[in-house]
């Protein structure tokens, strides 16, 4: 099989749930950031990037979205749990917004994600990307929240992403699926 840095990075990468005590260089977010604003979109990059760094912020969205999902079912476990942490305690949290509107807006935050994914795995930093946050658009302080954090009017967050430096080995990745592919030649 061809093998190249790119491969590597795209088969090296693992969710990352333990993160160093410790901020990571503006230098590595910036390249994590613009590798997100470099993915392809449905022509008009309607996405929004809040980077969360202060750990208050950090600390109340843990506990909002943990209270919201107290209400579903499958996350009651996780959310009664006062040990976990949403983010696993990284010290940057990326949340990637978009338009509304936009035509692929779904498509297009979420290859903007795993462009940052990758990035950060390039790089050497661990990810993880997070969906849970999300439950916080059912809240009724969606607004409020949405305004605390700089996202702009008719965006709305559509996935995000833990950053930070590793602090575990990493597993290797559990075996692909097969019967995936099917060719017409
Ligand atoms: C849309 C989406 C939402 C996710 N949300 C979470 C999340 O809230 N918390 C979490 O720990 N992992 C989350 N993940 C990460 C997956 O659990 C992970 O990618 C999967 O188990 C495969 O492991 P890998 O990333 O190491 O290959 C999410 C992944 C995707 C694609």
């Amino acid at each position: 099989m061809l093998t190249n840095e790119t491969l590597s990075t795209i088969k090296n990468r693992r969710s990352i749930r333990n993160f160093k005590n410790k901020q990571i260089k503006d230098e590595e977010l910036q390249a994590v950031l613009n590798a997100g604003t470099y993915a392809p979109s449905a022509n008009e990059q309607a996405w929004h990037f809040t980077v969360i760094q202060n750990k208050e912020l950090l600390a109340w969205l843990n506990f909002e979205a943990k209270e919201i999902a107290k209400q579903y079912e499958p996350l009651q476990d996780l959310a009664n749990n006062e040990r976990f942490n949403i983010f696993y305690n990284a010290p940057t949290v990326i949340l990637v917004s978009g338009e509304e509107k936009a035509i692929a807006i779904e498509s297009d935050c979420a290859a903007a994600t795993q462009n940052m994914l990758l990035a950060a795995e390039s790089i050497g930093l661990g990810s993880c990307w997070i969906g849970f946050v999300l439950v916080m658009s059912g809240s009724p302080k969606a607004k409020e929240y949405l305004k605390k954090l700089g996202v702009p009017d008719g965006y709305k967050p559509y996935a995000s992403v833990a950053l930070g430096y590793k602090n575990a080995e990493v597993s290797i990745a559990p075996p692909r699926k097969l019967n995936v592919i099917n060719y017409i030649k």
